[in-house]
């Protein structure tokens, strides 16, 4: 996934962990304010594995690169399973992760997460927007601060990583 081009100069390794840390941090903000509950485990293995397709979708020479929008996410599901085992919900947040080209709509609230971090990644890549760093440095910091790996509200998330 680190050898391939997803967006812009991002590769689809660090496409997937952008996805997953926007998909754990809205879990997490709705767990707080609308007392939902998510399969986080299920959400942030999902993500890191929704674009496991494992090839070069900008070469067209291939048959089939030109319709990879559409067929991808079924791909990324097998690949993954195969290589690490899925449950329902990680399949089906896999494979429903380009809804609305795939025609059948997310089943679980975890695959609706994925789906619109997904789009919103791909956004700011394609256009090198880089709206999303202060957001991801507080996810860091958050996901820094869980680990006990800060020992004050004070230090740093730079300090910890
Ligand atoms: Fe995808
Ligand atoms: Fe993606």
């Amino acid at each position: 996934m680190k050898n391939f081009t997803q967006h812009g100069n991002t590769t689809v390794f660090e496409h997937c962990v952008s996805v997953a840390k926007y998909s754990l941090l809205m879990a997490q903000y709705l767990e707080k304010m609308f007392k939902l509950k998510f399969d986080k485990d299920s959400l942030v293995r999902a993500a890191l594995l929704h674009d496991y397709f494992l090839y070069d979708w900008h070469d067209k020479t291939v048959p089939g690169h030109n319709i990879h929008g559409f067929t991808h996410p079924r791909k990324a599901m097998l690949n993954a399973d195969r290589d690490f085992g899925l449950n329902e919900v990680e399949k089906d947040i896999i494979s429903k992760h380009m809804f609305p080209l795939t025609i059948m709509p997310p089943r679980y609230r975890e695959s609706v997460l994925v789906t619109l971090a997904d789009k919103w990644c791909a956004l700011c890549e394609t256009f090198k927007v880089d709206v999303s760093s202060y957001i991801i440095y507080r996810v860091n910091y958050r996901i820094a601060l869980a680990n006990g790996e800060l020992e004050t509200e004070g230090q740093t998330a730079e300090q910890a990583l």
